[in-house]
């Protein structure tokens, strides 16, 4: 089955809990924490996570984009993570391993993110510990952005790898998914799919998610 994760950095954070409620017929919700260091651009921290917790039961799938993951990770579980996601590019293997460990003991899902210019080939140190896999179909940093096809043979390796060697392990798209790229995402491969404007800006919400799902 087809997972959607609609991103709240496309929502009113100022009525954050009722554009919440409005995607919850989704599967995941993905919360985008950006440190200004990573990315170009300020999001979200713990606070807000404790937050969100506090008003949905829905399955948060929290996407770091911060410098040096391994020093938040474990409290980024406490604030009411359910998945946490952390950069390959953001420390060396050896944090990012430690990063993954951490969120483990947590008793949460841990699962690595690929920017564009990242191969493949750098999951492969964490893919047997992976719940998950995030493959960025745009630079990370900014919501609105242009799909980028050419990610479509990087999905593809890591549906074969996945399915040799972790088949639990779930393989997300984040970036310009709407309702004609997650076509092509899915055919590729790709079993969570993360939208913030495609969902926010549609006239009626829970068909839009419907549609998302190919
Ligand atoms: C970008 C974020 C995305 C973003 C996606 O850095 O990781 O999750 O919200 O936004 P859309 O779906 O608008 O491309
Ligand atoms: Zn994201």
């Amino acid at each position: 089955m087809i997972k959607i994760a609609p991103s709240i950095l496309a929502a009113d954070f100022a009525n954050l809990e009722r554009d919440i409620q409005k995607v919850r017929t989704a599967d995941y919700l993905h919360v985008d924490v950006m440190d200004g260091l990573f990315v170009p651009n300020i999001s979200i921290g713990l606070p807000v996570v404790e937050s969100i917790r506090k008003v949905t039961d829905m399955t948060l799938d929290v996407h770091l984009m911060i410098d040096r993951p391994v020093r938040y990770v474990e409290r980024f579980c406490q604030a009411g993570a359910d998945i946490v996601t952390v950069h390959v590019e953001a420390d060396s293997e050896e944090n990012t391993g430690k990063a993954l460990d951490i969120i483990r003991a947590q008793g949460k899902r841990c699962g690595v993110v690929l920017k564009p210019k990242t191969p493949a080939e750098a999951v492969l140190p964490f893919l047997e510990k992976c719940g998950m896999v995030l493959v960025m179909t745009v630079e990370p940093g900014f919501g609105g952005q242009k799909f980028m096809e050419d990610m479509m043979p990087k999905l593809r390796q890591l549906r074969e790898w996945i399915n040799a060697k972790n088949p639990a392990c779930e393989l997300e798209v984040d970036g310009g998914i709407d309702p004609v790229t997650c076509r092509t995402v899915i055919e590729n491969g790709a079993n969570v799919l993360v939208a913030g404007s495609s969902v926010y800006k549609a006239e009626n919400i829970p068909a839009r998610i419907m549609e998302l799902r190919g």
